[in-house]
């Protein structure tokens, strides 16, 4: 088994490799900028950790990898024009920096050669992984739907917000890891297990990304701090607060969401004291803690070495404490 930074270094290396047009320019800047901003590479690594895992070749999985990679920014492309975004990966978010329609249609050409990646796969694995990735797309695309329906709504129950981030987020850490097993061979039943335990591995990051959103560091954060409450997510902290506020607490947070004409700063500052006030930022973190360990239990039923399944799990830690 090989250690993250050679998943990261492969994955790193078909970046490097991949030989973009140079014109229209406008179409094919915007993609090699987002992807040269870097990210944490988490979905692509653990479509390599997960090949590897299961006795595959993990160079084998490279082109699953990119798929997974090339998708994931494409959806970040278009979700920071949903979420009226400026900043990414410390960066100028792509419509910021060009323009709205510039964003579209960047994003989509990314999406396309996303899949042109499972080309080079025999027709079998090939038919899997694309399934796969059609029916983790479009789930995707309910998941971003939900959340920007919910930004209009007052109050939404954990189940929906559960339910929401599922889609938008969970299932393509899932699918990643499927991919991996796909590429490795092994039978369905080990698949769906590997889905499953990358499945709770993105609930519990989508939650420590809502966290992040409202307490990170702005110096390493690398987005708006602040960005969901701007924008009136119905996030966990903001569902936990509201659950747990007393009258008075529920009546200024409630407010505060409908204020469009106050000071961002104040704001955001106002509605993280609610968080806090209201034990909400302790609660998400419990939760984190818990998703990550009902992910901890499922990979315990995989077919998996010991050494696999402690690698996967260190990795789960490390996700947990992370602070970008
Ligand atoms: C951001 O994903 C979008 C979410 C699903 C929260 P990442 O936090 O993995 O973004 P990068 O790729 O590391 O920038
Ligand atoms: C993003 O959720 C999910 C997708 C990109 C599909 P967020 O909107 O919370 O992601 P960030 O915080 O902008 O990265
Ligand atoms: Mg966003
Ligand atoms: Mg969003
Ligand atoms: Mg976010």
């Amino acid at each position: 088994m090989q250690d993250i930074g050679v998943y990261k270094q492969a994955i790193d290396r078909a970046l490097a490799e991949q030989d973009l047009p140079k014109s229209p320019e406008r179409l094919y800047a915007p993609i090699n900028y987002i992807l040269s901003l870097g990210g944490k590479r988490l979905r692509p690594v653990l479509t390599l950790m997960a090949c590897d895992c299961f006795g595959g070749d993990y160079q084998k999985a490279v082109p699953a990898a990119m798929a997974v990679e090339l998708f994931h920014n494409f959806s970040l492309i278009h979700d920071d024009i949903m979420d009226q975004a400026p900043l990414r990966r410390g960066h100028q978010t792509v419509h910021y920096k060009w323009d709205l329609n510039t964003g579209i249609l960047s994003g989509d050409a990314l999406l396309i050669l996303a899949y042109r990646y499972f080309e080079s796969y025999p027709p079998e694995v090939f038919s899997a992984l694309s399934q796969l990735f059609s029916q983790t797309a479009i789930e995707v695309c309910e998941g971003q739907q939900y959340d920007m329906d919910f930004e209009q709504l007052e109050e939404v129950g954990k189940d929906q917000y559960l339910k929401m981030i599922n889609y938008k987020t969970a299932v393509l850490v899932g699918a990643a890891m499927k991919m991996g097993a796909i590429v490795a061979g092994v039978d369905q039943v080990q698949q769906d297990l590997i889905y499953e335990f990358g499945r709770s591995l993105g609930l519990a990051f989508q939650l420590q990304d809502d966290y992040l959103d409202a307490f990170g560091d702005p110096e390493v954060f690398g987005k708006q701090l602040g960005g969901d409450i701007l924008s009136g997510k119905k996030t966990y902290l903001y569902i936990t607060a509201l659950e747990n506020a007393d009258t008075n607490q529920r009546a200024t947070l409630l407010s505060l969401y409908e204020d469009g004409a106050m000071q961002a700063d104040q704001k955001v500052n106002q509605v993280k004291a609610l968080f806090e006030a209201t034990g909400a930022t302790q609660a998400i973190q419990k939760a984190i803690k818990q998703q990550t360990h009902h992910g901890f239990s499922q990979l315990q039923q995989a077919d998996l070495s010991e050494q696999a399944k402690a690698h996967l799990a260190d990795f789960g830690r490390a996700l947990m404490s992370r602070n970008v």
